[in-house]
Protein backbone atom coordinates (compact mmCIF):
# COMPACT_ATOMS: atom_id res chain seq x y z
CA UNK A 1 0.00 0.00 0.00
CA UNK A 2 0.96 3.44 -0.86
CA UNK A 3 0.47 6.25 1.91
CA UNK A 4 -0.34 9.93 0.50
CA UNK A 5 0.62 12.42 3.94
CA UNK A 6 -2.02 15.05 3.29
CA UNK A 7 -0.57 18.66 2.86
CA UNK A 8 -3.92 20.45 2.21
CA UNK A 9 -3.71 20.63 -1.60
CA UNK A 10 -7.59 19.99 -3.24
CA UNK A 11 -5.40 17.43 -5.47
CA UNK A 12 -5.04 15.50 -3.08
CA UNK A 13 -7.65 12.99 -2.80
CA UNK A 14 -6.82 12.39 -6.87
CA UNK A 15 -3.43 10.89 -5.38
CA UNK A 16 -4.68 8.50 -3.77
CA UNK A 17 -7.31 7.54 -6.73
CA UNK A 18 -4.65 7.34 -9.74
CA UNK A 19 -2.26 4.68 -7.45
CA UNK A 20 -6.51 2.87 -6.83
CA UNK A 21 -6.38 2.59 -10.41
CA UNK A 22 -3.37 0.91 -10.93
CA UNK A 23 -4.74 -1.74 -8.80
CA UNK A 24 -2.18 -0.55 -5.29
CA UNK A 25 -3.90 0.49 -2.27
CA UNK A 26 -3.74 3.74 -1.32
CA UNK A 27 -4.82 5.89 1.33
CA UNK A 28 -4.69 9.57 2.61
CA UNK A 29 -3.55 10.06 5.98
CA UNK A 30 -2.74 13.42 8.17
CA UNK A 31 0.81 15.00 7.97
CA UNK A 32 0.79 14.73 11.71
CA UNK A 33 1.40 10.71 11.26
CA UNK A 34 4.17 10.37 13.47
CA UNK A 35 7.34 8.14 12.31
CA UNK A 36 6.37 5.39 14.60
CA UNK A 37 3.11 5.49 13.11
CA UNK A 38 4.44 5.06 9.74
CA UNK A 39 6.71 2.60 10.54
CA UNK A 40 3.41 0.46 11.80
CA UNK A 41 1.34 1.51 8.68
CA UNK A 42 4.60 -0.08 6.62
CA UNK A 43 3.98 1.60 2.93
CA UNK A 44 5.54 0.16 0.08
CA UNK A 45 6.04 4.02 -0.65
CA UNK A 46 5.12 7.44 0.56
CA UNK A 47 4.23 10.47 -1.10
CA UNK A 48 3.96 14.48 0.55
CA UNK A 49 0.65 15.73 -1.48
CA UNK A 50 0.62 19.67 -2.20
CA UNK A 51 -0.09 22.11 -0.31
CA UNK A 52 -1.38 25.98 0.14
CA UNK A 53 1.35 26.84 2.40
CA UNK A 54 4.91 28.05 1.98
CA UNK A 55 7.66 25.23 3.29
CA UNK A 56 9.77 28.61 5.17
CA UNK A 57 6.44 30.02 6.90
CA UNK A 58 6.55 29.52 10.79
CA UNK A 59 3.19 27.87 10.88
CA UNK A 60 3.93 25.50 8.16
CA UNK A 61 3.11 21.39 8.43
CA UNK A 62 6.31 19.68 8.54
CA UNK A 63 7.52 16.21 8.39
CA UNK A 64 10.52 14.27 10.30
CA UNK A 65 13.15 14.62 8.04
CA UNK A 66 14.25 10.79 9.39
CA UNK A 67 11.27 9.57 7.06
CA UNK A 68 13.64 10.25 4.23
CA UNK A 69 15.79 7.61 5.82
CA UNK A 70 13.82 4.93 6.16
CA UNK A 71 14.85 3.06 2.76
CA UNK A 72 11.00 3.78 1.47
CA UNK A 73 10.43 5.78 -2.19
CA UNK A 74 9.43 8.83 -1.31
CA UNK A 75 7.96 11.15 -3.92
CA UNK A 76 6.95 14.92 -2.85
CA UNK A 77 4.26 16.68 -5.07
CA UNK A 78 4.45 20.65 -5.12
CA UNK A 79 4.56 21.75 -1.35
CA UNK A 80 5.66 18.02 -1.12
CA UNK A 81 8.85 18.54 -3.39
CA UNK A 82 9.72 21.62 -1.56
CA UNK A 83 9.33 20.27 1.58
CA UNK A 84 11.90 17.19 0.70
CA UNK A 85 14.07 19.59 -0.32
CA UNK A 86 14.24 22.16 2.40
CA UNK A 87 15.11 19.34 4.96
CA UNK A 88 17.32 17.75 2.83
CA UNK A 89 19.84 20.74 2.75
CA UNK A 90 18.60 22.22 -0.58
CA UNK A 91 16.50 25.87 -0.67
CA UNK A 92 13.34 27.08 -1.43
CA UNK A 93 11.92 30.42 -1.88
CA UNK A 94 8.74 32.60 -3.67
CA UNK A 95 8.79 32.86 -7.59
CA UNK A 96 10.11 35.28 -9.01
CA UNK A 97 6.97 37.01 -10.21
CA UNK A 98 3.88 35.53 -9.63
CA UNK A 99 4.21 32.03 -9.69
CA UNK A 100 3.51 29.51 -12.27
CA UNK A 101 0.28 28.54 -13.06
CA UNK A 102 -2.02 26.49 -15.36
CA UNK A 103 -0.50 23.86 -18.38
CA UNK A 104 3.17 24.08 -18.73
CA UNK A 105 5.73 22.45 -20.60
CA UNK A 106 8.74 20.78 -19.13
CA UNK A 107 11.88 19.18 -20.85
CA UNK A 108 13.53 16.57 -19.64
CA UNK A 109 17.25 16.93 -18.87
CA UNK A 110 20.02 13.93 -18.58
CA UNK A 111 18.51 10.70 -19.28
CA UNK A 112 15.05 12.46 -17.01
CA UNK A 113 15.52 9.80 -13.89
CA UNK A 114 13.38 7.05 -13.59
CA UNK A 115 10.64 8.73 -12.68
CA UNK A 116 10.41 10.16 -16.25
CA UNK A 117 11.03 6.85 -18.02
CA UNK A 118 8.52 5.97 -20.79
CA UNK A 119 7.19 9.60 -21.18
CA UNK A 120 8.55 12.10 -23.86
CA UNK A 121 11.22 14.50 -23.39
CA UNK A 122 8.96 17.57 -23.67
CA UNK A 123 5.45 17.07 -22.35
CA UNK A 124 2.62 19.21 -21.16
CA UNK A 125 2.45 19.35 -16.57
CA UNK A 126 -0.07 21.12 -14.60
CA UNK A 127 1.67 23.67 -12.43
CA UNK A 128 0.42 25.46 -9.69
CA UNK A 129 2.76 27.05 -7.31
CA UNK A 130 4.06 30.47 -5.93
CA UNK A 131 7.42 29.24 -4.69
CA UNK A 132 10.21 27.04 -6.26
CA UNK A 133 13.37 25.15 -5.42
CA UNK A 134 15.97 27.03 -5.95
CA UNK A 135 19.36 24.69 -4.39
CA UNK A 136 19.54 21.18 -5.15
CA UNK A 137 20.10 19.01 -2.00
CA UNK A 138 22.81 16.53 -2.01
CA UNK A 139 22.26 13.56 -4.22
CA UNK A 140 19.72 14.81 -6.39
CA UNK A 141 19.75 15.78 -10.10
CA UNK A 142 17.22 17.91 -11.95
CA UNK A 143 15.23 15.93 -14.17
CA UNK A 144 13.08 18.28 -15.96
CA UNK A 145 12.76 22.09 -15.91
CA UNK A 146 9.89 24.62 -17.50
CA UNK A 147 10.77 27.76 -18.05
CA UNK A 148 9.67 29.34 -15.02
CA UNK A 149 11.10 27.23 -12.81
CA UNK A 150 14.41 25.64 -13.83
CA UNK A 151 13.86 22.49 -11.19
CA UNK A 152 10.75 21.25 -11.81
CA UNK A 153 11.21 17.61 -11.26
CA UNK A 154 13.88 16.42 -8.48
CA UNK A 155 15.26 13.14 -8.22
CA UNK A 156 17.75 11.38 -6.07
CA UNK A 157 17.87 7.47 -7.87
CA UNK A 158 20.00 5.88 -5.28
CA UNK A 159 18.11 7.10 -2.42
CA UNK A 160 14.75 6.80 -3.69
CA UNK A 161 13.65 10.10 -3.08
CA UNK A 162 11.73 12.43 -5.89
CA UNK A 163 9.97 15.62 -6.19
CA UNK A 164 7.67 16.69 -9.13
CA UNK A 165 6.85 20.49 -8.27
CA UNK A 166 3.95 19.87 -10.94
CA UNK A 167 0.62 18.48 -9.76
CA UNK A 168 1.29 14.49 -11.64
CA UNK A 169 -2.13 13.62 -10.41
CA UNK A 170 -4.66 15.59 -12.11
CA UNK A 171 -5.29 14.69 -16.27
CA UNK A 172 -4.22 18.17 -17.27
CA UNK A 173 -0.47 16.38 -16.70
CA UNK A 174 -0.59 14.34 -19.79
CA UNK A 175 1.73 11.56 -18.86
CA UNK A 176 1.49 12.44 -14.86
CA UNK A 177 -0.05 9.15 -15.03
CA UNK A 178 2.84 6.99 -15.86
CA UNK A 179 5.09 9.26 -13.78
CA UNK A 180 3.01 8.17 -10.63
CA UNK A 181 3.20 4.91 -12.27
CA UNK A 182 6.96 4.50 -12.64
CA UNK A 183 6.90 5.45 -9.15
CA UNK A 184 4.94 3.29 -7.27
CA UNK A 185 5.19 -0.18 -9.27
CA UNK A 186 8.73 0.48 -11.24
CA UNK A 187 10.56 2.20 -8.48
CA UNK A 188 8.85 1.20 -5.02
CA UNK A 189 7.94 -2.38 -6.18
CA UNK A 190 4.01 -2.25 -5.29
CA UNK A 191 2.52 -5.05 -6.37
CA UNK A 192 -0.98 -4.21 -8.56
CA UNK A 193 -3.01 -6.33 -6.58
CA UNK A 194 -5.87 -4.76 -4.99
CA UNK A 195 -9.09 -5.94 -6.32
CA UNK A 196 -12.19 -5.18 -5.21
CA UNK A 197 -12.57 -9.13 -5.01
CA UNK A 198 -9.94 -8.79 -2.80
CA UNK A 199 -11.41 -6.40 -0.73
CA UNK A 200 -14.63 -8.31 -0.08
CA UNK A 201 -12.72 -11.00 1.05
CA UNK A 202 -10.90 -8.82 3.52
CA UNK A 203 -13.55 -6.92 4.87
CA UNK A 204 -15.38 -9.98 5.34
CA UNK A 205 -12.87 -11.44 7.55
CA UNK A 206 -12.09 -8.23 9.10
CA UNK A 207 -15.85 -7.82 10.25
CA UNK A 208 -16.27 -11.19 11.58
CA UNK A 209 -12.98 -10.58 13.77
CA UNK A 210 -14.26 -7.97 15.54
CA UNK A 211 -18.03 -9.01 15.83
CA UNK A 212 -17.63 -12.29 16.45
CA UNK A 213 -20.94 -13.59 17.64
CA UNK A 214 -22.52 -10.29 18.65
CA UNK A 215 -25.28 -8.18 17.28
CA UNK A 216 -24.45 -5.51 14.99
CA UNK A 217 -27.65 -2.87 13.96
CA UNK A 218 -27.84 -0.82 10.74
CA UNK A 219 -30.41 1.99 9.83
CA UNK A 220 -31.19 1.19 6.31
CA UNK A 221 -32.22 3.97 4.20
CA UNK A 222 -32.53 2.64 0.88
CA UNK A 223 -29.40 4.80 -0.81
CA UNK A 224 -26.48 2.88 -2.26
CA UNK A 225 -24.16 3.28 0.86
CA UNK A 226 -26.61 2.06 3.37
CA UNK A 227 -27.45 -0.75 0.84
CA UNK A 228 -23.97 -1.94 0.25
CA UNK A 229 -22.93 -1.63 4.33
CA UNK A 230 -25.92 -4.25 4.98
CA UNK A 231 -25.38 -6.81 1.95
CA UNK A 232 -21.79 -6.93 2.67
CA UNK A 233 -22.64 -7.20 6.81
CA UNK A 234 -25.56 -9.84 5.87
CA UNK A 235 -22.57 -12.03 3.97
CA UNK A 236 -20.27 -11.45 7.16
CA UNK A 237 -22.29 -12.19 9.92
CA UNK A 238 -25.58 -12.90 8.77
CA UNK A 239 -28.57 -12.73 11.03
CA UNK A 240 -26.51 -11.37 14.03
CA UNK A 241 -27.18 -8.10 11.43
CA UNK A 242 -30.48 -6.24 12.24
CA UNK A 243 -31.51 -3.63 10.29
CA UNK A 244 -34.06 -0.44 10.84
CA UNK A 245 -35.89 0.92 8.22
CA UNK A 246 -37.99 3.93 9.10
CA UNK A 247 -40.69 5.17 6.34
CA UNK A 248 -41.84 8.13 7.14
CA UNK A 249 -44.05 8.29 4.35
CA UNK A 250 -42.24 10.81 2.31
CA UNK A 251 -40.33 8.21 -0.04
CA UNK A 252 -40.85 7.62 -3.79
CA UNK A 253 -43.13 5.70 -5.17
CA UNK A 254 -43.01 1.82 -4.09
CA UNK A 255 -39.52 2.89 -2.69
CA UNK A 256 -40.37 1.11 0.58
CA UNK A 257 -41.74 -1.96 -1.36
CA UNK A 258 -39.15 -1.92 -3.48
CA UNK A 259 -36.41 -1.82 -0.82
CA UNK A 260 -38.40 -4.54 1.40
CA UNK A 261 -38.36 -6.75 -1.39
CA UNK A 262 -34.93 -6.63 -3.23
CA UNK A 263 -32.48 -6.24 0.87
CA UNK A 264 -35.63 -8.15 2.97
CA UNK A 265 -36.08 -10.48 0.17
CA UNK A 266 -33.68 -10.94 -2.85
CA UNK A 267 -30.83 -10.72 -0.25
CA UNK A 268 -32.25 -12.32 2.86
CA UNK A 269 -31.65 -9.14 4.99
CA UNK A 270 -33.38 -8.96 8.53
CA UNK A 271 -34.86 -5.73 8.54
CA UNK A 272 -37.61 -4.23 10.81
CA UNK A 273 -39.82 -1.69 8.76
CA UNK A 274 -41.23 1.30 11.18
CA UNK A 275 -44.35 2.33 9.27
CA UNK A 276 -44.05 5.84 11.17
CA UNK A 277 -46.24 7.67 8.53
CA UNK A 278 -48.37 9.31 10.54
CA UNK A 279 -46.15 10.23 13.27
CA UNK A 280 -44.49 12.02 10.92
CA UNK A 281 -47.16 13.75 9.28
CA UNK A 282 -49.39 14.81 11.94
CA UNK A 283 -46.02 16.46 13.50
CA UNK A 284 -45.71 18.05 10.09
CA UNK A 285 -49.20 19.51 9.82
CA UNK A 286 -49.40 23.23 8.65
CA UNK A 287 -45.54 23.55 9.05
CA UNK A 288 -44.40 25.74 6.26
CA UNK A 289 -41.24 26.78 7.29
CA UNK A 290 -38.47 24.89 5.35
CA UNK A 291 -35.77 24.71 8.25
CA UNK A 292 -39.15 24.07 10.60
CA UNK A 293 -39.62 20.86 8.15
CA UNK A 294 -36.07 19.91 7.91
CA UNK A 295 -35.59 19.57 12.09
CA UNK A 296 -38.98 17.51 12.19
CA UNK A 297 -37.86 15.36 9.90
CA UNK A 298 -34.61 14.68 11.33
CA UNK A 299 -35.60 14.80 14.86
CA UNK A 300 -38.26 12.90 14.83
CA UNK A 301 -36.00 10.23 12.33
CA UNK A 302 -33.77 9.91 15.40
CA UNK A 303 -36.93 9.25 17.88
CA UNK A 304 -38.10 6.93 16.13
CA UNK A 305 -34.56 4.63 15.62
CA UNK A 306 -33.96 5.09 18.95
CA UNK A 307 -37.08 3.76 19.84
CA UNK A 308 -36.88 0.86 17.69
CA UNK A 309 -33.14 0.05 18.93
CA UNK A 310 -33.75 0.13 22.50
CA UNK A 311 -36.41 -2.66 22.09
CA UNK A 312 -33.24 -4.83 20.32
CA UNK A 313 -31.39 -6.21 23.29
CA UNK A 314 -27.57 -6.28 23.44
CA UNK A 315 -26.59 -4.91 20.71
CA UNK A 316 -23.10 -3.82 20.87
CA UNK A 317 -22.43 -2.05 17.19
CA UNK A 318 -23.74 -0.25 14.83
CA UNK A 319 -22.94 -0.10 11.13
CA UNK A 320 -22.16 3.17 9.25
CA UNK A 321 -22.42 3.97 5.24
CA UNK A 322 -19.59 6.37 5.82
CA UNK A 323 -17.38 6.83 2.72
CA UNK A 324 -13.65 7.69 2.00
CA UNK A 325 -14.71 11.24 1.11
CA UNK A 326 -17.07 11.93 4.67
CA UNK A 327 -13.89 10.89 6.23
CA UNK A 328 -11.19 12.96 4.28
CA UNK A 329 -13.86 15.88 3.46
CA UNK A 330 -13.53 17.43 7.23
CA UNK A 331 -9.82 16.88 7.43
CA UNK A 332 -7.78 13.92 7.81
CA UNK A 333 -7.34 14.70 11.46
CA UNK A 334 -10.00 14.72 13.29
CA UNK A 335 -12.45 13.48 10.83
CA UNK A 336 -13.17 10.25 12.00
CA UNK A 337 -14.32 11.45 15.18
CA UNK A 338 -16.25 14.48 13.64
CA UNK A 339 -18.59 12.15 11.29
CA UNK A 340 -18.83 9.62 13.20
CA UNK A 341 -20.23 11.93 16.41
CA UNK A 342 -22.05 13.45 14.10
CA UNK A 343 -24.11 10.07 12.47
CA UNK A 344 -24.61 8.50 15.92
CA UNK A 345 -25.42 12.38 17.19
CA UNK A 346 -28.94 11.90 19.17
CA UNK A 347 -28.75 8.28 20.16
CA UNK A 348 -29.70 8.18 23.74
CA UNK A 349 -26.34 8.28 25.90
CA UNK A 350 -27.04 4.90 27.77
CA UNK A 351 -26.24 3.62 24.10
CA UNK A 352 -22.97 2.77 23.75
CA UNK A 353 -22.17 1.51 20.44
CA UNK A 354 -18.59 0.66 18.92
CA UNK A 355 -19.01 1.76 15.22
CA UNK A 356 -18.13 -0.63 12.08
CA UNK A 357 -18.06 1.61 8.72
CA UNK A 358 -16.40 -0.82 6.33
CA UNK A 359 -16.84 1.64 3.49
CA UNK A 360 -14.71 4.36 5.04
CA UNK A 361 -11.77 3.53 2.92
CA UNK A 362 -14.14 3.93 -0.40
CA UNK A 363 -14.45 6.11 -2.94
CA UNK A 364 -18.17 6.77 -3.41
CA UNK A 365 -17.84 5.34 -7.43
CA UNK A 366 -15.98 1.82 -5.69
CA UNK A 367 -19.03 1.70 -3.29
CA UNK A 368 -20.70 0.79 -6.63
CA UNK A 369 -18.75 -1.47 -7.91
CA UNK A 370 -18.20 -3.42 -4.60
CA UNK A 371 -22.23 -3.31 -4.87
CA UNK A 372 -21.95 -4.52 -8.18
CA UNK A 373 -19.72 -7.38 -7.05
CA UNK A 374 -21.85 -8.23 -4.29
CA UNK A 375 -24.60 -8.65 -7.02
CA UNK A 376 -26.78 -5.95 -6.32
CA UNK A 377 -29.21 -4.93 -9.54
CA UNK A 378 -27.82 -1.91 -11.46
CA UNK A 379 -30.88 0.33 -9.98
CA UNK A 380 -29.44 0.08 -6.86
CA UNK A 381 -26.60 0.68 -7.22
CA UNK A 382 -26.77 3.59 -9.36
CA UNK A 383 -29.72 4.93 -7.04
CA UNK A 384 -29.89 8.95 -7.39
CA UNK A 385 -28.99 10.46 -4.18
CA UNK A 386 -32.54 11.24 -2.22
CA UNK A 387 -32.27 13.33 0.36
CA UNK A 388 -33.18 12.21 3.95
CA UNK A 389 -36.09 14.46 4.57
CA UNK A 390 -37.62 13.39 1.28
CA UNK A 391 -40.27 14.52 -0.72
CA UNK A 392 -40.75 16.87 2.36
CA UNK A 393 -38.61 19.27 1.06
CA UNK A 394 -39.84 19.14 -2.37
CA UNK A 395 -43.39 20.31 -1.29
CA UNK A 396 -43.49 24.26 -0.86
CA UNK A 397 -45.53 25.05 1.62
CA UNK A 398 -47.75 22.84 4.38
CA UNK A 399 -47.20 18.55 3.50
CA UNK A 400 -50.63 16.60 3.18
CA UNK A 401 -51.99 13.13 1.48
CA UNK A 402 -52.74 14.78 -1.64
CA UNK A 403 -49.58 16.78 -2.22
CA UNK A 404 -47.54 13.75 -1.52
CA UNK A 405 -49.40 12.04 -4.05
CA UNK A 406 -48.87 14.87 -6.78
CA UNK A 407 -44.90 14.78 -6.42
CA UNK A 408 -44.61 11.19 -5.58
CA UNK A 409 -46.78 10.55 -9.00
CA UNK A 410 -45.17 13.10 -11.03
CA UNK A 411 -41.91 11.93 -9.56
CA UNK A 412 -42.16 8.66 -11.12
CA UNK A 413 -43.31 10.43 -14.47
CA UNK A 414 -40.22 11.94 -14.57
CA UNK A 415 -38.00 8.85 -13.64
CA UNK A 416 -39.59 6.72 -15.69
CA UNK A 417 -39.41 9.27 -19.09
CA UNK A 418 -35.70 10.17 -18.23
CA UNK A 419 -35.19 5.80 -17.84
CA UNK A 420 -36.94 5.42 -21.38
CA UNK A 421 -34.72 8.10 -23.49
CA UNK A 422 -31.57 6.52 -21.84
CA UNK A 423 -30.89 9.30 -19.95
CA UNK A 424 -30.29 8.28 -16.44
CA UNK A 425 -26.20 7.84 -16.27
CA UNK A 426 -25.84 11.74 -17.85
CA UNK A 427 -28.21 13.45 -15.07
CA UNK A 428 -26.90 13.67 -11.75
CA UNK A 429 -30.59 14.20 -10.13
CA UNK A 430 -34.25 14.59 -11.32
CA UNK A 431 -37.05 15.30 -9.48
CA UNK A 432 -40.25 17.52 -9.44
CA UNK A 433 -41.05 19.71 -6.87
CA UNK A 434 -44.86 21.05 -6.08
CA UNK A 435 -44.88 24.87 -6.52
CA UNK A 436 -47.31 26.27 -3.78
CA UNK A 437 -48.46 27.89 -6.48
CA UNK A 438 -51.87 28.26 -8.69
CA UNK A 439 -52.48 29.13 -11.75
CA UNK A 440 -55.46 29.09 -14.43
CA UNK A 441 -55.85 26.46 -17.53
CA UNK A 442 -58.13 25.51 -19.88
CA UNK A 443 -58.80 21.57 -20.19
CA UNK A 444 -61.46 20.18 -22.11
CA UNK A 445 -64.17 23.11 -22.31
CA UNK A 446 -63.17 24.39 -18.91
CA UNK A 447 -60.92 26.65 -16.85
CA UNK A 448 -58.93 24.94 -14.08
CA UNK A 449 -57.46 26.66 -11.52
CA UNK A 450 -54.67 24.21 -10.35
CA UNK A 451 -50.90 23.41 -8.89
CA UNK A 452 -47.70 24.25 -11.48
CA UNK A 453 -45.46 21.49 -10.70
CA UNK A 454 -41.42 22.33 -11.32
CA UNK A 455 -39.17 19.78 -12.72
CA UNK A 456 -35.63 19.59 -11.80
CA UNK A 457 -33.12 17.62 -13.27
CA UNK A 458 -29.28 19.10 -12.47
CA UNK A 459 -25.61 17.77 -14.24
CA UNK A 460 -23.05 17.77 -10.78
CA UNK A 461 -19.75 15.87 -9.93
CA UNK A 462 -20.52 16.35 -6.06
CA UNK A 463 -23.79 17.73 -5.15
CA UNK A 464 -22.01 20.80 -4.45
CA UNK A 465 -22.41 22.52 -7.32
CA UNK A 466 -24.34 22.07 -10.26
CA UNK A 467 -25.85 23.11 -13.47
CA UNK A 468 -29.49 22.26 -14.56
CA UNK A 469 -29.35 19.62 -17.44
CA UNK A 470 -30.37 20.03 -21.23
CA UNK A 471 -33.01 17.88 -21.12
CA UNK A 472 -33.83 17.34 -24.73
CA UNK A 473 -36.83 19.29 -25.27
CA UNK A 474 -38.73 16.17 -26.58
CA UNK A 475 -37.94 14.61 -23.11
CA UNK A 476 -39.54 17.80 -21.07
CA UNK A 477 -42.26 17.51 -23.78
CA UNK A 478 -43.56 13.83 -22.67
CA UNK A 479 -42.87 14.47 -19.31
CA UNK A 480 -44.84 17.65 -19.16
CA UNK A 481 -47.60 16.33 -21.20
CA UNK A 482 -47.94 13.24 -19.15
CA UNK A 483 -47.56 14.59 -15.91
CA UNK A 484 -50.84 17.00 -16.62
CA UNK A 485 -52.87 14.68 -17.70
CA UNK A 486 -51.90 11.67 -15.28
CA UNK A 487 -51.75 13.41 -12.20
CA UNK A 488 -54.73 14.98 -10.94
CA UNK A 489 -54.40 19.03 -9.57
CA UNK A 490 -51.75 19.51 -12.10
CA UNK A 491 -52.01 22.18 -14.91
CA UNK A 492 -48.79 23.85 -15.73
CA UNK A 493 -45.13 22.09 -15.72
CA UNK A 494 -42.33 24.81 -15.74
CA UNK A 495 -38.45 24.05 -16.14
CA UNK A 496 -36.07 24.75 -13.20
CA UNK A 497 -32.87 26.40 -15.06
CA UNK A 498 -31.38 27.85 -12.17
CA UNK A 499 -27.71 26.72 -11.57
CA UNK A 500 -26.15 25.88 -7.65
CA UNK A 501 -25.12 28.31 -6.58
CA UNK A 502 -26.89 30.55 -6.95
CA UNK A 503 -30.31 28.38 -6.43
CA UNK A 504 -29.62 25.44 -4.26
CA UNK A 505 -30.44 21.71 -5.83
CA UNK A 506 -33.78 21.26 -3.42
CA UNK A 507 -35.81 23.61 -3.45
CA UNK A 508 -36.34 23.80 0.45
P1 LIG B 1 -28.76 21.26 -1.98
O1 LIG B 1 -30.23 21.41 -2.01
O2 LIG B 1 -28.17 21.58 -0.63
O3 LIG B 1 -28.48 19.71 -2.21
O4 LIG B 1 -28.07 21.99 -3.09
C1 LIG B 1 -27.23 19.14 -2.50
C2 LIG B 1 -27.38 17.63 -2.51
O5 LIG B 1 -27.67 17.17 -1.20
C3 LIG B 1 -28.93 16.53 -1.17
N1 LIG B 1 -29.57 16.93 0.08
C4 LIG B 1 -29.62 16.17 1.19
N2 LIG B 1 -29.17 14.93 1.44
N3 LIG B 1 -30.02 15.04 3.63
C5 LIG B 1 -29.38 14.38 2.65
O6 LIG B 1 -28.99 13.23 2.88
C6 LIG B 1 -30.50 16.30 3.47
O7 LIG B 1 -31.07 16.89 4.38
C7 LIG B 1 -30.29 16.88 2.18
N4 LIG B 1 -30.61 18.09 1.64
C8 LIG B 1 -30.17 18.08 0.36
C9 LIG B 1 -29.66 17.00 -2.40
O8 LIG B 1 -30.65 16.07 -2.82
C10 LIG B 1 -28.54 17.15 -3.38
O9 LIG B 1 -28.18 15.90 -3.90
Amino acid sequence: KVLVLDYGSQYNQLITRRIREMGVFSELRSNKMTLDEIKAYNPKAIILSGGPKSVYDDDAFTIDPEIFKMGIPVLGVCYGMQLMAQDLGGKVEANPGNGEFGQTVIKKSGNGSKLLADTPDEQVVLMSHSDNVTKLPEGFEVAAGSEKTPIAVIANDQAGLYGVQFHSETTLSEHGKQILKNFVINIAGAKANWTMDGFIDEQIEKIRQEVGDRKVLLGLSGGVDSSVVGVLLQKAIGNQLTCIFVDHGLLRKDEAQQVMDMLGGKFGLNIIKVDAQNRFLSKLADVTDPEKKRKIIGNEFIEVFNDEAIKLKDVDFLAQGTLYTDVIESGTETAQTIKSHHNVGGLPEEMHFTLIEPLNTLFKDEVRELGKKLGMPHEMVWRQPFPGPGLGIRIMGAITEDKLEIVRESDWILRDEIAKAGLEGDVWQYFTVLTNNKSVGVMGDYRTYEYTVAVRAITSVDGMTADFARLPWEVLQKVSSRIVNEVDHVNRIVYDITAKPPATVEWE
